[in-house]
């Protein structure tokens, strides 16, 4: 496996490959972006992770000094799971100006939800993955594929339409969250939380399958099934940014013939202590 830092030897590199199957991570990697890696294995005839701790999509206030920068260890996982080139640009490397070029999710699926709790984040990741993508993918004469993880359920969503919307010739694939034991969605905040805070931590899910439940046993006042499951949190110590039932073409809430399964997802974001987790289910 090659480990390298500029895009000119990212680039030197791919020139030898028709089809890069691309991960773009932030580093500090579990066994859910090992996953991604093993469905990006047989898509291309090379696979490329990119680690880069994206300053753009992070709020003054949220952990963008403290995410866990861990690249020797990320790279013997990447290398045992099959990858064969990482691209770890500095934050000079890949912002060598101010990115004042921006891309901006559409607002009606970019300002909801992760949007309205990390105003910016939308904006902050599409600029980023576009720009990895104009790097990782511009000598590709092949397919090219992307893998993402459906733990970030909205993020997945914007990049296929960003995609779409800007006729990229690239395949996005989204590829099922990666739990514990006890349910808990592998992230790479989990390893942020106290002991105690861990052995919380699934109420998240929890939460999201009581809503599912409660809607699949024909319960449809949304309003009120989701201001519950908050109570229901906040009462164990949490704060809940949403606890919701969306649809899953657009996160638009539900209208009447919309309350189906294969039609509907279950969304949470909330604090504990600290640590923002997010979690989905589809249903
Ligand atoms: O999901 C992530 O890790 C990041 O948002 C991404 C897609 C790598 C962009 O920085």
């Amino acid at each position: 496996m090659q480990v390298v830092h500029t895009i000119a030897e990212l680039r030197q590199i791919l020139a030898q490959f028709d089809a890069p199957a691309f991960v773009p991570t932030m580093g500090n990697l579990h066994d859910g972006h090992l996953a991604l890696i093993r469905h990006a294995k047989p898509l291309g005839d090379v696979t490329v992770a990119s680690i880069f701790v994206n300053r753009l999509q992070f709020l003054p206030h949220e952990d963008f000094d403290s995410y866990p920068r861990t690249l020797q260890a990320d790279c013997a996982k990447l290398e045992a799971a099959g990858c064969n080139v990482v691209f770890a640009p500095s934050e000079k490397e890949l912002y060598p100006e101010p990115q004042t070029f921006k891309v901006h999710a559409p607002a009606a699926l970019g300002d909801m939800l992760e949007g309205h709790f990390r105003p910016g984040f939308f904006t902050g990741v599409s600029t980023v993955v576009m720009k990895l993508f104009q790097i990782v993918f511009s000598q590709a004469k092949g397919p090219r594929h992307a893998v993402f993880g459906q733990k970030d359920y909205q993020q997945l969503m914007v990049i296929r339409q960003l995609v779409r919307q800007f006729a990229m010739p690239i395949t996005v694939h989204g590829v099922a969250t990666e739990r514990a034991a006890d349910g808990l969605a592998l992230s790479s905040r989990n390893g942020y939380l106290s002991e105690t805070e861990r052995a919380e931590a699934v109420q998240l899910s929890l939460a999201l399958k009581g809503l599912i439940a409660a809607v699949l046993g024909g319960e449809h006042n949304l309003a009120a099934l989701e201001q519950h499951a908050a109570q229901t949190l906040a009462a164990r110590g949490w704060q809940p940014d949403y606890l919701t039932v969306r649809r899953r073409d657009d996160l638009q809430p539900p209208q009447g013939a919309d309350f189906q399964p294969g039609q509907l997802v279950a969304l949470g974001a909330a604090r504990l202590g600290a640590t923002r987790l997010i979690d989905n289910l589809e249903f």
